[in-house]
């Protein structure tokens, strides 16, 4: 060997692929655990619970009928009890308006009488009844998830 490449050493083929390798096991090694990282979160997409709590009896006064905009359900008070009904249209989900004789939807005019039948238009279903019930902290609770049967009404008023 000669001095001059005694003091200057080479970076020679070999200690390109060693360098290459280790970085290349270190990346590797960041992206599993950026992966590993990744999977602990949830990829879920979280929306409002079917079940909400509408108020206290007290606040359903016999004979009137409450709109919940941003629940999307009627609520009626009659002497019979008290029920709810959905106000998205079962043509396309439009929010029908309470009429005189029932519920008319702007979109496409679909008309529904007083019990959600239907009565004229495209919707192919009637709007559905949903499960009222009492919480035990006493406020009256609808479960959108459930339907009941048109005419099941729930007792609050003694
Ligand atoms: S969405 Fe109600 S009639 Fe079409």
């Amino acid at each position: 060997m000669s001095g001059e490449t005694q003091g200057k050493r080479k970076f020679s083929r070999r200690d390109f692929l060693g360098l290459a390798t280790i970085w290349a096991a270190v990346i590797s090694g960041f992206t599993v655990l950026a992966g590993v990282f990744r999977m602990t979160k949830a990829n879920v997409y979280y929306e409002d619970s079917k079940k909400f709590k509408i108020g206290k009896p007290e606040e359903f006064p016999i004979g009137t009928v409450k709109q919940l905009d941003e629940k999307r359900v009627f609520i009626f008070a009659s002497n019979d009890g008290l029920h709810a009904i959905t106000s998205v249209c079962t043509h396309l989900g439009c929010i029908v308006a309470a009429t005189d004789w029932g519920f008319q939807c702007p979109c496409h005019g679909s008309q529904f009488n007083s019990d959600g039948k239907v009565i004229a238009g495209p919707a192919p279903r009637p709007l559905p009844w949903l499960e009222v019930s009492r919480h035990v902290d006493g406020n009256l609770m609808v479960d959108a998830s459930k339907e009941v049967k048109p005419g099941t009404k729930v007792k609050i008023y003694l």
